[in-house]
């Protein structure tokens, strides 16, 4: 009997694109995640399942060994604490950046500068490893608004295409670090499970370009 293996996936584009790196593995849904509300799905492979989850909480998923494995942005990693899995392959994909952002000739280094990010420790990190004091503001979402109304100075964002930043006047003032989504793996299940998680791994790993 093969032990079974549970996989959190974050809902959304990444759900679609970590099913197609699933695909050459022999790992298919079956059924139409388009059409069914289900969060829990049965695959081709017998022993494999899926749970399709908020992409914040892949990690808790992962860390508490309701999954044995997960797809996980870096942002999302850096924000929950990546002490409690392992982190073994980066897939590469759903690319983008943590970027300070604000109106240009805005100066991001003076001291006591106002925050609004959705990402608090990445910002902390970042601000607090050249020892400048901040004021950090978290908001949930729509974060280009703050500099705008006043409420910050300036935002740590994710930036993707630039897109969402020139439609609303601001530019990226100094990069913060690059993201990309990473496989995690339980820390038990990657002794216990050994033997199926290492090829699953592995296959994956020829598939990043
Ligand atoms: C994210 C991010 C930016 C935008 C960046 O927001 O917070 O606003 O995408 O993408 P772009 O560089 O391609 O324009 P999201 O769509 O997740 O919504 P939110 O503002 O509610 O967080």
């Amino acid at each position: 009997m093969l032990d079974r293996v549970r996989i959190a996936l974050p809902k959304g584009r990444i759900f679609t694109q970590a099913l197609d790196m699933l695909r050459p593995m022999g790992i298919e849904l079956t059924e139409d995640p388009e059409v069914s509300r289900k969060l829990i799905w049965p695959t081709t492979d017998p022993s494999i399942e899926v749970v399709r989850v908020r992409s914040v909480d892949v990690p808790t998923f992962v860390e508490h060994g309701a999954a044995d494995l997960g797809i996980a942005g870096k942002d999302v990693i850096v924000e929950h604490g990546a002490e409690g899995f392992y982190e073994p392959l980066d897939l590469e994909i759903a690319k983008c950046r943590f970027s300070v952002c604000g109106y240009a000739g805005t100066d991001s280094t003076r001291r006591n500068l106002k925050v609004a990010t959705k990402f608090k420790k990445v910002a902390l990190d970042f601000f607090a490893a050249r020892r400048q004091p901040v004021e950090i503001i978290k908001l949930n979402g729509a974060l280009e608004l703050a500099p705008i109304v006043g409420l910050a100075d300036v935002i740590v964002d994710i930036v993707e295409t630039g897109s969402t930043l020139k439609a609303n006047g601001l530019v990226e003032l100094e990069p913060v670090g690059e993201i990309s989504s990473r496989i995690i793996v339980n820390r038990a299940s990657s002794k216990l499970k050994h033997q199926r998680i290492r090829p699953m791994l592995d296959a994956l790993k020829k598939q990043i370009r």
